[in-house]
C-alpha cells in the first residue's frame, strides 16, 4: 500500500477481507435496502435533487464504527491497519473515518470529481471496497481515476472483494452502471479544525 499510493496515488487489493466477511457484508447491504434505510446522496448543501441526480445517482446508508456487527469489525479493523501504515509511512496524521454503503440502481453514474470539499481538506485517503459478487464488464460501472493533471491513471472494475484507496486530491468518476452496484466508500480524514 506504502509503494503504491507514493509512486501511483492508489493501491489496489483482490482479497481485502475473509470472503465470510465480505458475504456477510453484502447481506447485510441488501438487509438495509430492504429495511429501506437508503437514502439518494447529495452533492452540496444548496442543490436540489434533481441537479443531484445529474452529478450522482447512487443511494448510501452511514456505517457506524461502533456497530457490535462481526463484518462490520473487521472491515473497520482492516481499515485501521491501512491507516496506521499510511500514518508510519507518510507521516500522515490521519485520525477519522467515516464510511457509507453505496448503491448504484442501474443507468446510475457518479459523474468525475475530487473528494476534498473546497472549503476543508479533511479527507486524504479515499477507500472504496466492492461488494458484488458476479460482476461482470460488461455491466459497466467502472471506477475510472486520474492524475492531478486530469491523465486516465487507471480503470477498475467493481469486483468482489476488491479494495481500492487513493489520494483524495485526485479527479475520479464512476461510469454507467447497468447493474445493481454495490460498495462501502470511506474516507481517511485529518482532524477537523473549527473554521475560524
Ligand atoms: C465516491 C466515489 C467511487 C466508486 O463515493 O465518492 O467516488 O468506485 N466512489 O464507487
Ligand atoms: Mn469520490
Amino acid at each position: 500500500v506504502i509503494n503504491a499510493i507514493a509512486q501511483n496515488g492508489f493501491y489496489v487489493s483482490d482479497e481485502f477481507l475473509s470472503l465470510e466477511h465480505f458475504q456477510q457484508l453484502h447481506e447485510l447491504l441488501q438487509s438495509w435496502q430492504a429495511e429501506g434505510q437508503f437514502k439518494a446522496a447529495k452533492i452540496g448543501l444548496n442543490a436540489t435533487k434533481t441537479q443531484a441526480i445529474q452529478i450522482r445517482g447512487d443511494e448510501i446508508a452511514w456505517l457506524d464504527a461502533g456497530e457490535n456487527h462481526p463484518a462490520i469489525k473487521a472491515y473497520f479493523t482492516a481499515i485501521n491497519a491501512v491507516k496506521d501504515r499510511l500514518n508510519q509511512a507518510f507521516f500522515l496524521s490521519l485520525t477519522d473515518y467515516e464510511a457509507h454503503f453505496a448503491i448504484y440502481p442501474p443507468q446510475s453514474f457518479y459523474k468525475k470529481h475530487v473528494d476534498q470539499f473546497k472549503t476543508a481538506n479533511h479527507r486524504q485517503i479515499s477507500c472504496v471496497y466492492y461488494l458484488n459478487p458476479q460482476w461482470q464488464a460488461s455491466f459497466g460501472g467502472e471506477l475510472n481515476l486520474y492524475t492531478a493533471e486530469d491523465e486516465l491513471l487507471s480503470t477498475i472494475l467493481p469486483l468482489a472483494n476488491r479494495f481500492v484507496c487513493f489520494k483524495s486530491n485526485l479527479p475520479h468518476e464512476v461510469l454507467t452502471s447497468h447493474y445493481p452496484r454495490y460498495s462501502i466508500a470511506g474516507w481517511l480524514k485529518t482532524r477537523s479544525h473549527a473554521v475560524l
